[in-house]
């Protein structure tokens, strides 16, 4: 898992009551709320005075009152009210880490990451969101017994689909017909659709009309954790689904899924697409649930990789890449102090102040 990367905490409508939210994330504990003005915000869930949950607490004056000792936090994580020191101003430590958000397509990102602004990744945008001749629809949430980086390697596997989607004409990718680019933050294919196969013995049996050249199904990342992949179809007919993947642990990861279509554009029918997008995901989920380590090896010989698996290679050397740049939490340090260690991801806030109670989650040094 690593830092300095947009997440997804939680959807629009889930913060819409008065209560704040606790959400557990890349291994630590985060809470979010809204102000007064309706703006969200994400704060460390621990509360520096001796361990509360703020997320277990109540939403008063703009701020996150821990549900312990009545200590409240604003939206920039400083303590404003200590009732037990009466009016006196709580001291300068008084603070917990603070992350940027924003809200898009129902969903809130936050920036868990220290990074100033000029220098963070980007947040993966949708780009058909709103644009005529497109109809959204989404957020769906599920959650997978799995890690999301196993997750995000399915989504550029164009190999599998022949296999664990047969219901989609069981197409067979043509591994020569497989293009790779770089891109900032991530890499991408493009796979022409090849024959289709027979569902049950996988013998090829229709051959591609000429003229659909077109059709093509491709993905492509933008860090470790956000994807998207588009599919063209006979008759015009794109599907561009984002997936924004949470890291909820080592062995947990939350989805929260959005679909752009082309075609059948009625509101009416989001329900009924929703429904067959979801069926789609539960054969990816049977899978990736199963797979075995749950998290990747660490070196590419502990695996026999095919031409075909080069846009999952393509992501690993990312993820080296960001690794280097000291991003990476070192979850066995974590793990070694569960339970004895709250942590928090460091906010930007830590580059320019000192005096922070909690100490930041270990990270592999970097290189
Ligand atoms: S633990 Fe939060 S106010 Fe005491
Ligand atoms: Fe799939």
């Amino acid at each position: 898992m690593y830092i300095n990367f947009w997440y997804p905490i939680c959807t629009t409508e889930a913060l819409n009551e008065k209560n704040p939210q606790r959400v557990e994330l890349l291994g630590v504990r985060l809470v979010t709320f809204r102000d007064d003005a309706g703006a969200a915000h994400v704060l460390s869930d621990t509360c520096i005075h001796r361990g509360g949950s703020l997320g277990k607490g109540k939403v008063i004056d703009n701020c996150v009152q821990c549900p312990y000792h009545g200590w409240q936090f604003n939206g920039e994580g400083k303590c404003t009210n200590i009732p037990s020191m009466g009016d006196k101003n709580p001291p300068g430590r008084a603070k917990v880490d603070s992350y940027p958000v924003q809200e898009k397509y129902g969903i809130i990102f936050a920036f868990l990451g220290d990074l100033p602004e000029t220098e963070r990744p980007p947040l993966h945008l949708v780009e058909e969101y709103e644009e005529d001749g497109w109809q959204f629809s989404g957020p769906l949430v599920f959650e997978l017994d799995a890690y999301y980086e196993r997750s995000i390697e399915n989504g550029l596997d164009p190999v599998h689909n022949e296999f664990v989607h047969p219901a989609q004409g069981a197409p067979r990718l043509n591994e020569d017909q497989l293009t790779i680019e770089t891109l900032e933050w991530g890499g991408k294919f493009i796979a022409k659709f090849g024959e289709l196969t027979d569902p049950e013995s996988h013998d090829a049996v229709v051959k591609r009309p000429d003229d659909d050249d077109n059709l093509s199904a491709g993905s492509w990342h933008t860090g470790p954790n956000a994807m998207v992949t588009a599919i063209h179809i006979p008759g015009n007919n794109s599907f561009i689904q984002y997936f924004y993947e949470a890291p909820v642990s080592k062995t947990k990861t939350r989805i929260f899924f959005v679909n752009e279509r082309n075609n059948n554009l009625d509101p009416k029918l989001d329900d009924s697409m929703n429904a067959s997008f979801l069926k789609v995901a539960d054969e990816d989920i049977a899978i990736i649930d199963e797979l075995w380590p749950k998290r990747t090896p660490d070196t590419l010989t502990k695996e026999l990789m095919t031409p075909g698996d080069a846009a999952v290679v393509k992501y690993r050397e990312f993820l080296k890449q960001w690794e280097g740049n000291g991003w990476r939490i070192n979850m066995t340090k974590m793990a070694e102090n569960e339970g004895d260690i709250a942590y928090a991801i460091p906010c930007p806030a830590r580059r320019t102040e000192k005096n922070w109670v909690l100490d930041t989650v270990p990270l592999i040094p970097a290189q």
